[in-house]
């Protein structure tokens, strides 16, 4: 070996994955081991990949962007939400354990569908803009917005709808008709937007419940696994005063 060659010594990984296919005959749930040898700068996007080319072409995950933009790739990663495409495996132990969402419907082994489940909370909260006009006045839906609040609105809409914030809330563990961090930050963006229409009232009859703004106990889970980021937290506080200052008491 010539005195400039680098060797690089890699980690022995061993990821663990909570298996199970609830539409296959016979599928059990089942924690499989898979031993891996990581590379430089393997996220664990390639860490599954690798497994799924190499050594088992039959785990199921999702994955689209690969870049923290779609949410496909939410897993618990060592008991955490979290995006699979952005964490590497040199920030966890050599032992990793990998398992699917919880809150949502199983798709197979990590792959769950939150999309039906974002879907529903949007269809509940009416999560676009309401006009009173028949018709959509277009220039009025391009009207300039003060820089400050199109800031806010825009923070807001940065959600990928991952499901983090649902599968790290206790309250959205036992209460599965209750919207989460990302059913009332969308509620506050939508308050928050001078081109909605809706009156207080009608917001609040939206999440004026213990599935709403009443069911959210402060746990804070949400904020602290939120992919983006998000001003979870403070959004949610912002309804709930906001109702308070209006006097709407719990539905
Ligand atoms: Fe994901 Fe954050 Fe949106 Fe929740 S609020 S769905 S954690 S991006
Ligand atoms: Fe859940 Fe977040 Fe409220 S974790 S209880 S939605 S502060
Ligand atoms: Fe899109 Fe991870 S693959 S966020």
């Amino acid at each position: 070996m010539s005195e400039n060659t680098v060797t690089a010594s890699h980690r022995r990984l061993t990821i663990r994955v909570l298996r199970y296919n609830p539409r296959e005959p016979g599928s059990e749930p089942r924690i499989q081991e898979y031993p891996l040898e990581e590379g430089d700068g393997m996220t664990l996007f390639i860490a599954l990949n690798e497994i799924r080319e190499k050594q088992d072409p039959s785990l199921v995950f999702d994955f689209v962007c690969r870049a923290g933009i779609c949410g496909s790739c939410a897993m618990l990663i060592n008991g955490r939400p979290g995006l699979a495409c952005r964490t590497q495996t040199k920030n966890l132990g050599p032992e990793i354990m990998l398992a699917p969402l919880p809150g949502f419907e199983l798709i197979a082994d990590l792959a769950v569908n939150t999309g039906k489940w974002m879907r529903g909370m949007s269809e509940r909260l009416e999560t676009w803009v309401h006009t009173r006009e028949q018709e959509v006045d277009l220039t009025r839906l391009e009207e300039r917005m003060d820089p400050e609040l199109a800031e806010q609105i825009y923070e807001l809409d940065r959600c990928i709808e991952c499901g983090c914030c649902i599968a790290g809330c206790a309250t959205a563990q036992m209460r599965p008709g209750f919207v989460g961090a990302v059913g009332l930050s969308k509620i506050a963006r939508f308050r928050l937007d001078p081109r909605d229409a809706r009156t207080d009232a009608e917001y609040y009859e939206l999440v004026g419940d213990d599935n709403g703004v009443f069911g959210c106990m402060s746990l804070l889970g949400c904020q602290d696994v939120c992919p983006k980021d998000l001003p979870l937290q403070a959004r949610i506080a912002y309804v709930r005063r906001q109702m308070a200052k209006q006097g709407f008491t719990r539905g």
